[in-house]
């Protein structure tokens, strides 16, 4: 199986002299869904912040079998659809339909083509009206589902979601489940949702300190440091 992700002693320090990363090996294949678990400050989003480039560390790491560097960094960011742990970091056009047909109209389809597409992944997120309202007055849930359909709509190869169900209602939860499972993509989802974990994942890593100490089907690892609720 080809690989999507593949790192190779990762380390990061922070300008403020924290070691972040203490050396992460990890592999994620194609069609794969993998959480990562692990306390508060263990380096998930820091780790995730590596896959498309925003930080760049010491040691191995390949995104799509290409090295993370200046002259693949266009090249993977096309490639990974990268959802962050604040929504409020990707929308910044005025309304939810112009943010979300942002990226296919950048990939190059006509305003009509983008815009359609932009229809069918909101529809998919469960927005279905309102499209002309601006993204800066959604409330968490909704700036959530309006960030996904953003990465969506450029039919990512990888999705990297960090912490995609923090804002979700209950049904929300269920929904986004039941839409992840539905789509090719090999996914990696920074998650303390452990029923989340459970029902996307087959796989899950543990974060601890920088480094990850386990790696293992979701039950196994949620067992094994008490990580349920
Ligand atoms: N810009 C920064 N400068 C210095 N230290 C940072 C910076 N960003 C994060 N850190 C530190 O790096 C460590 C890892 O942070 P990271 O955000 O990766 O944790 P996390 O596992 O995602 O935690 P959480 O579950 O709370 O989201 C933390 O101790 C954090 O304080
Ligand atoms: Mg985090």
């Amino acid at each position: 199986m080809s690989c999507v992700v593949n790192s190779k002693g990762l380390r990061y320090r922070y300008d403020s002299g924290f070691e972040a990363l203490r050396g992460v090996d990890f592999r994620l294949h194609r069609g794969e869904n993998v959480a990562v678990l692990g306390p508060n400050g263990s380096g998930k989003t820091t780790f995730l912040l590596h896959l498309n480039g925003i930080l760049r560390g010491e040691g191995e790491l390949k995104v799509c079998d290409l090295p993370v560097d200046e002259k693949h960094l266009t090249t993977i960011r096309r490639h990974v659809g990268f959802l962050f742990q604040d929504p409020e970091d990707q929308l910044f056009l005025p309304t939810i339909l112009e943010d979300v047909a942002f990226g296919p109209a950048q990939a190059g389809l006509s305003k009509a083509e983008a815009e359609a597409r932009a229809a069918e992944v909101l529809a998919q997120v469960g927005v279905v009206d309102g499209w002309e309202r601006a993204p800066y007055h959604l409330s968490g849930g909704e700036k959530q589902r309006v960030a996904l359909a953003g990465i969506l709509a450029v039919r990512p190869e990888v999705l990297m979601l960090d912490e995609p169900t923090t804002h979700l209602d209950p049904p929300g939860r269920r929904k986004l489940i039941d839409l992840l499972k539905t789509l090719p993509q090999a996914k990696l989802v920074v998650t303390h949702d452990t029923a989340f974990a459970r029902a996307l994942c087959e796989r899950a890593v543990f974060f601890d300190a920088g480094r990850i100490v386990a790696d293992a089907p979701v039950t196994e690892v949620v067992e094994r440091y008490g990580w349920g609720l």
